[in-house]
Protein backbone atom coordinates (compact mmCIF):
# COMPACT_ATOMS: atom_id res chain seq x y z
CA UNK A 1 0.00 0.00 0.00
CA UNK A 2 2.45 2.98 -1.54
CA UNK A 3 1.65 6.41 -0.27
CA UNK A 4 2.54 9.52 -2.52
CA UNK A 5 2.66 12.59 -0.53
CA UNK A 6 3.46 15.86 -3.03
CA UNK A 7 4.37 18.94 -1.98
CA UNK A 8 2.25 21.83 -3.88
CA UNK A 9 4.56 24.70 -2.45
CA UNK A 10 2.70 27.07 -4.94
CA UNK A 11 -1.05 26.04 -4.62
CA UNK A 12 -3.50 27.86 -3.00
CA UNK A 13 -5.61 26.38 -0.04
CA UNK A 14 -8.44 28.91 -1.08
CA UNK A 15 -10.52 27.18 -3.73
CA UNK A 16 -11.63 30.14 -5.51
CA UNK A 17 -7.96 31.26 -6.21
CA UNK A 18 -6.92 27.58 -6.15
CA UNK A 19 -9.06 27.40 -9.55
CA UNK A 20 -8.34 31.00 -10.74
CA UNK A 21 -4.47 29.80 -10.94
CA UNK A 22 -4.91 26.95 -13.24
CA UNK A 23 -2.75 27.59 -16.38
CA UNK A 24 -0.85 30.38 -14.26
CA UNK A 25 2.72 29.69 -13.12
CA UNK A 26 1.01 27.86 -9.98
CA UNK A 27 0.57 25.05 -12.06
CA UNK A 28 -2.14 23.63 -10.12
CA UNK A 29 -3.35 21.58 -13.49
CA UNK A 30 -0.53 18.96 -12.56
CA UNK A 31 -2.10 17.98 -9.51
CA UNK A 32 -5.04 16.75 -11.99
CA UNK A 33 -2.17 14.70 -13.92
CA UNK A 34 -0.73 13.86 -10.36
CA UNK A 35 -4.60 12.30 -9.15
CA UNK A 36 -4.13 10.26 -12.78
CA UNK A 37 -1.10 9.03 -12.41
CA UNK A 38 -1.42 7.83 -8.70
CA UNK A 39 -4.76 6.67 -8.28
CA UNK A 40 -6.59 5.68 -11.68
CA UNK A 41 -6.09 2.92 -14.10
CA UNK A 42 -7.62 1.32 -16.99
CA UNK A 43 -10.96 0.38 -16.37
CA UNK A 44 -10.83 1.27 -12.72
CA UNK A 45 -8.66 2.73 -10.04
CA UNK A 46 -5.96 1.38 -7.79
CA UNK A 47 -7.07 0.34 -3.93
CA UNK A 48 -3.99 0.24 -2.52
CA UNK A 49 -2.60 3.44 -3.05
CA UNK A 50 -2.77 6.85 -0.89
CA UNK A 51 -1.87 10.28 -2.29
CA UNK A 52 -1.67 13.11 -0.23
CA UNK A 53 -1.72 16.61 -1.75
CA UNK A 54 -0.08 19.33 0.61
CA UNK A 55 -1.00 22.83 -0.68
CA UNK A 56 1.21 25.66 1.15
CA UNK A 57 0.14 28.62 -0.50
CA UNK A 58 -1.95 29.28 2.33
CA UNK A 59 -3.23 32.68 5.20
CA UNK A 60 -3.17 30.14 8.03
CA UNK A 61 -2.08 26.08 7.52
CA UNK A 62 -1.40 23.99 4.85
CA UNK A 63 -3.95 21.72 3.59
CA UNK A 64 -3.27 17.80 3.17
CA UNK A 65 -5.59 16.15 1.06
CA UNK A 66 -5.62 12.90 1.21
CA UNK A 67 -7.26 10.49 -1.50
CA UNK A 68 -7.37 6.91 -0.63
CA UNK A 69 -8.01 4.41 -3.36
CA UNK A 70 -9.74 2.33 -1.23
CA UNK A 71 -12.41 5.02 0.07
CA UNK A 72 -12.28 6.98 -3.18
CA UNK A 73 -16.22 8.17 -3.87
CA UNK A 74 -17.30 9.64 -7.06
CA UNK A 75 -15.03 12.22 -8.66
CA UNK A 76 -17.11 13.39 -10.89
CA UNK A 77 -15.24 11.90 -14.13
CA UNK A 78 -11.64 11.85 -14.88
CA UNK A 79 -11.13 15.21 -16.71
CA UNK A 80 -8.63 17.73 -15.61
CA UNK A 81 -11.57 20.17 -14.94
CA UNK A 82 -13.26 17.57 -12.95
CA UNK A 83 -10.43 16.28 -10.87
CA UNK A 84 -9.26 19.99 -10.36
CA UNK A 85 -13.04 20.61 -8.49
CA UNK A 86 -12.55 17.69 -6.28
CA UNK A 87 -9.49 19.64 -4.90
CA UNK A 88 -11.16 23.12 -4.54
CA UNK A 89 -14.30 21.03 -3.43
CA UNK A 90 -12.22 19.71 -0.15
CA UNK A 91 -10.45 23.03 0.16
CA UNK A 92 -13.82 24.45 0.31
CA UNK A 93 -14.84 21.68 3.17
CA UNK A 94 -11.74 22.51 4.90
CA UNK A 95 -12.14 26.27 5.20
CA UNK A 96 -11.52 27.54 8.62
CA UNK A 97 -10.02 24.11 10.38
CA UNK A 98 -7.56 24.17 13.34
CA UNK A 99 -4.12 22.96 13.67
CA UNK A 100 -4.33 19.43 12.88
CA UNK A 101 -7.61 19.04 12.60
CA UNK A 102 -8.68 16.58 9.74
CA UNK A 103 -12.38 16.59 8.22
CA UNK A 104 -13.61 13.96 5.80
CA UNK A 105 -15.38 15.80 2.32
CA UNK A 106 -18.74 13.70 1.04
CA UNK A 107 -16.60 11.84 -1.52
CA UNK A 108 -14.34 10.60 0.69
CA UNK A 109 -11.20 13.05 0.45
CA UNK A 110 -9.49 13.55 4.21
CA UNK A 111 -8.80 17.53 4.65
CA UNK A 112 -5.98 18.35 7.75
CA UNK A 113 -4.78 21.58 8.43
CA UNK A 114 -1.12 20.25 9.08
CA UNK A 115 2.29 21.35 7.45
CA UNK A 116 4.38 18.95 5.30
CA UNK A 117 7.33 18.80 7.86
CA UNK A 118 4.71 17.80 10.23
CA UNK A 119 3.42 15.35 8.22
CA UNK A 120 7.08 13.79 7.44
CA UNK A 121 7.81 13.76 10.53
CA UNK A 122 4.75 11.42 11.35
CA UNK A 123 5.57 9.11 9.00
CA UNK A 124 9.19 8.14 9.34
CA UNK A 125 8.41 6.84 12.55
CA UNK A 126 5.94 3.75 11.02
CA UNK A 127 7.31 3.36 7.61
CA UNK A 128 10.50 4.07 5.57
CA UNK A 129 10.01 7.08 3.07
CA UNK A 130 11.84 8.00 0.02
CA UNK A 131 12.27 11.20 -1.41
CA UNK A 132 12.44 11.52 -4.66
CA UNK A 133 15.97 13.42 -5.86
CA UNK A 134 17.72 12.37 -8.99
CA UNK A 135 21.36 12.37 -7.36
CA UNK A 136 19.43 9.57 -4.61
CA UNK A 137 20.30 6.27 -4.90
CA UNK A 138 18.88 4.37 -8.38
CA UNK A 139 15.43 2.76 -7.29
CA UNK A 140 16.39 -0.15 -9.52
CA UNK A 141 19.09 -1.36 -6.96
CA UNK A 142 16.88 -0.57 -3.67
CA UNK A 143 14.58 -2.33 -1.74
CA UNK A 144 11.10 -0.75 -1.52
CA UNK A 145 8.73 -1.73 0.99
CA UNK A 146 4.84 -2.67 -0.11
CA UNK A 147 4.37 0.20 2.29
CA UNK A 148 6.66 2.68 1.68
CA UNK A 149 6.28 6.42 1.23
CA UNK A 150 7.29 8.44 -1.07
CA UNK A 151 7.60 12.34 -1.19
CA UNK A 152 7.76 14.93 -4.24
CA UNK A 153 7.50 18.45 -4.88
CA UNK A 154 6.05 20.43 -7.39
CA UNK A 155 8.03 22.71 -9.75
CA UNK A 156 8.86 24.82 -6.79
CA UNK A 157 12.45 22.31 -5.63
CA UNK A 158 12.09 21.26 -1.94
CA UNK A 159 14.21 23.68 0.77
CA UNK A 160 17.43 22.66 1.32
CA UNK A 161 17.49 23.05 5.06
CA UNK A 162 14.38 20.49 4.74
CA UNK A 163 16.34 18.01 2.66
CA UNK A 164 18.86 18.20 5.42
CA UNK A 165 16.16 17.43 8.26
CA UNK A 166 14.58 14.88 6.11
CA UNK A 167 17.76 12.56 5.85
CA UNK A 168 18.49 13.31 9.54
CA UNK A 169 14.95 11.68 10.19
CA UNK A 170 16.43 8.36 8.05
CA UNK A 171 14.49 9.05 4.70
CA UNK A 172 16.33 8.03 1.88
CA UNK A 173 16.64 9.76 -1.96
CA UNK A 174 16.21 8.20 -4.51
CA UNK A 175 16.42 8.54 -8.36
CA UNK A 176 14.43 7.35 -11.50
CA UNK A 177 17.14 8.29 -13.77
CA UNK A 178 19.39 11.25 -15.31
CA UNK A 179 16.38 13.20 -16.58
CA UNK A 180 14.17 15.55 -14.59
CA UNK A 181 10.70 14.34 -15.04
CA UNK A 182 7.22 15.98 -13.80
CA UNK A 183 6.10 14.40 -10.54
CA UNK A 184 2.56 12.82 -12.18
CA UNK A 185 5.84 10.89 -14.55
CA UNK A 186 7.58 9.80 -11.19
CA UNK A 187 4.76 8.45 -9.65
CA UNK A 188 3.71 6.60 -12.78
CA UNK A 189 7.01 4.69 -13.14
CA UNK A 190 7.50 4.21 -9.47
CA UNK A 191 3.87 2.12 -9.54
CA UNK A 192 4.82 0.15 -12.11
CA UNK A 193 8.30 -0.74 -10.36
CA UNK A 194 6.11 -1.95 -7.48
CA UNK A 195 3.67 -3.45 -9.93
CA UNK A 196 6.47 -5.82 -11.23
CA UNK A 197 7.95 -6.16 -7.42
CA UNK A 198 4.79 -7.48 -6.01
CA UNK A 199 2.32 -8.26 -8.59
CA UNK A 200 4.27 -11.07 -10.41
C1 LIG B 1 9.13 18.68 -11.77
S1 LIG B 1 10.08 17.88 -10.58
C2 LIG B 1 10.67 19.21 -9.66
C3 LIG B 1 11.55 20.04 -10.44
C4 LIG B 1 12.15 21.13 -9.60
N1 LIG B 1 12.00 22.35 -10.35
C5 LIG B 1 13.59 20.86 -9.29
O1 LIG B 1 14.42 21.43 -9.98
O2 LIG B 1 13.85 20.04 -8.39
C6 LIG B 1 8.91 17.20 -9.53
C7 LIG B 1 9.42 16.17 -8.57
O3 LIG B 1 9.89 15.07 -9.30
C8 LIG B 1 11.15 14.66 -8.80
N2 LIG B 1 11.90 14.11 -9.91
C9 LIG B 1 11.84 14.49 -11.21
N3 LIG B 1 12.65 13.73 -11.96
C10 LIG B 1 13.23 12.83 -11.13
C11 LIG B 1 14.15 11.77 -11.31
N4 LIG B 1 14.66 11.49 -12.50
N5 LIG B 1 14.50 11.04 -10.23
C12 LIG B 1 13.99 11.31 -9.00
N6 LIG B 1 13.11 12.30 -8.77
C13 LIG B 1 12.73 13.06 -9.81
C14 LIG B 1 11.77 15.92 -8.22
O4 LIG B 1 12.73 15.58 -7.24
C15 LIG B 1 10.55 16.59 -7.63
O5 LIG B 1 10.26 16.07 -6.35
Amino acid sequence: MPEFIVRARAASTDPAHFLASVGTGAHVEYLAQIIVSALLISKGHREDTTLSLVLEDSLDFSRCLTLQGAQLGNLGGTTEAALLKVIADSLQFAKGLGKEVSVTTPIGVRATAISFEHLVKAKVLERQVFLLDPKGDDIRTVDIPVDAVFLLTDHIPMPKKNFKAMVRQGVKKISLGPVMLHASQCISIIQNELDRRYMS
